[in-house]
């Protein structure tokens, strides 16, 4: 089974379909009383605790999420506070509330299911503040665990075929799943919410980076084993799915590289019990990449967008002026996020919704997204009630800034069906759907393009997110029929799979 046998993907896309793909158990049953550890904790460990006293970041948020070039940026070498800072607002604690049933750590970026089982670690080389090594992110001691002493960095440069970014970056961000903390409430279909919500940590990632000044770019073509291998992963269970490198330093001399010695350290068991989910692993193989050369290769420019010119009505975006764009920092935007609980049924302005998808749809820095501004997702929305647009289904075109009338409707009850049947997608302002033809992609670039296509997406929404949450509404994603969602938007969607939505809205409040 290599990257190129791209119909495992078809496989365990259409495996894991709501609501009766093949891969899916219909009587697993979750106990959500009793949920796996949404921490990776490590026993006897040495841990340097994070700089969180820097001065905060300049940049708006509105400026910060809409970066696509993954070499902007001024500051080369980052010091330990900007690299605290990003990894805080990527994946942090950054508030406690108090609840029923006890204390509720709200993280930094959404999660399907609150489980929280995206991993970071950093790999760097000696910088201010921080001596070289390979580090363990540890919200919950928001610290960081020493795990090897001495520089990697070139071992992750070689796993990643030599990225030019990744060689030269001073330290580098890698994103792991620990499967078992999602798939004990969603089973084999974790593998999509890996990347979802690795997407939407990234999305922090990109910004808060881009508000420090930093360099970044997400890296998704890597050898995974030796990505593993450097963290001591269990690879049946914890899974590498991106690299970031932050900065760029003008010496591109790496020392020679280090063979890593096996990692012995001990960690807190996570669950009492583990039920395997062989969907996931297959997928995760199939897709994963075996040499230098491989990833060398993988990075090859994406296939056009597959969107057909427009033929219905076309509605320009109209977005806020740089004066009337809020000015609130990522930091700010990020503390005061949370998924919205349930929407109100009131319009947002047509000038809300041009900004949040003109500002976040610009393009991912990736390596799989060359050049600048390209994507793998297409952009179809339902509109519910947005000032001085028609309710109906649109498709938006990025080339054009445009909306599409694909069909004009009051379609409420079909969005609350679309969104597995939930009032949020009813009484949300517009539904904003990520489709990707995923055939060409899956072409180009292997099984390997699958996680692309989700992360291209993921980063997106998470951006859409952000933009929201500026504009002080709110938002949520949600997960969806399948099938269904692409039957509404068809024809034109016809061969499209929805990779990601996102509901847009005002908050009731209670
Ligand atoms: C990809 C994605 C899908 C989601 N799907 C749903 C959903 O179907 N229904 C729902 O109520 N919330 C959904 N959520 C919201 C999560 O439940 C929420 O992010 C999580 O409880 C953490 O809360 P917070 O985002 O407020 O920090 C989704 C979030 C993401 C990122």
């Amino acid at each position: 089974m290599t990257n190129r046998d791209t119909g495992v993907a078809l496989h365990y896309h259409r495996g894991t379909n709501h609501p009766d793909g093949s891969l899916m158990n219909s009587h697993h049953v979750w106990d959500p009383m009793n949920p796996p550890l949404p921490y990776k904790l490590y026993r006897d460990v040495e841990s340097v605790p994070l700089a969180l006293d820097g001065p905060p970041s300049e940049l708006p948020a509105m400026t910060a999420i809409s970066v696509n070039d993954g070499a902007a940026g001024v500051v080369r070498t980052p010091e330990f506070e900007a690299l605290s800072r990003i990894l805080h607002y990527s994946a942090g604690i950054t508030k406690t509330l108090r609840r029923a049933g006890g204390p509720m750590a709200f993280r930094a970026a959404a999660c399907t299911g609150a489980l929280f089982h995206i991993e970071l670690y950093m790999v760097c080389g000696d910088i201010p503040g921080l001596a070289a090594g390979v580090y363990h992110y540890d919200p919950d001691g928001s610290s960081l665990d020493l795990l090897r002493k001495g520089d990697y960095r070139s071992t992750v440069a070689d796993a990643a075929g030599g990225e030019p970014g990744v060689a030269y970056a001073p330290a580098s961000i890698v994103f792991t799943d620990v499967t078992w903390r999602n798939a004990c409430k969603y089973q084999a279909r974790e593998y999509r919410h890996a990347f979802w919500d690795c997407g939407t940590i990234l999305a922090n990632t990109l910004a808060v980076s881009a508000a420090s000044g930093v360099p970044a770019r997400v890296t998704a073509g890597f050898v995974d084993d030796s990505v593993s291998e450097l963290l001591g992963l269990d690879p049946l269970r914890e899974l590498p799915l991106a690299v970031v490198p932050l900065g760029a330093s003008p010496d591109s001399t790496l020392p020679p590289r280090k063979t890593p010695h096996p990692l012995k350290f001990e960690t807190v068991p996570i669950s009492g019990h583990e039920i395997d989910f062989p969907a996931i692993r297959e997928m995760h193989a199939a897709s994963s990449l075996a040499s230098y050369e491989e990833a060398e290769s993988w990075r090859v420019n994406p296939p056009r967008s597959s969107m057909p010119a427009p033929a219905g009505r076309l509605t320009p975006l109209r977005s806020a002026s740089e004066e009337e764009t809020p000015m609130d920092s990522v930091e700010s935007v990020i503390l005061r996020r949370g998924s919205t609980r349930r929407f109100s049924r009131e319009s947002i302005s047509f000038t809300q919704l041009s900004t949040a998808l003109e500002r976040a749809t610009r393009g991912v820095p990736a390596d799989f997204l060359t050049p600048a501004g390209s994507a793998l997702n297409d952009i179809y929305l339902l509109v519910n009630a947005v000032d001085g647009v028609a309710p109906g289904a649109y498709a938006f075109h990025r080339d054009r800034l445009a909306l599409e009338l694909l069909r004009e409707g009051e379609f409420r009850a079909e969005a609350g069906l679309l969104g597995l049947g939930q009032a949020l997608a009813a009484d949300a302002s517009v539904n904003i759907f990520l489709m990707c033809d995923l055939a060409p992609v899956l072409e180009r670039f292997g099984n390997r393009g699958y996680r692309a296509a989700q992360l291209d997406a993921s980063i997106t929404a998470g951006r859409v997110y952000l933009a929201s949450y500026a504009q002080r509404f709110g938002a949520t994603g949600l997960t969806f029929f399948d099938d269904q969602v692409t039957d509404f938007f068809s024809p034109h969607a016809q061969g499209k799979s929805v990779m990601f939505m996102v509901s847009l809205g005002k908050r009731q409040r209670s």
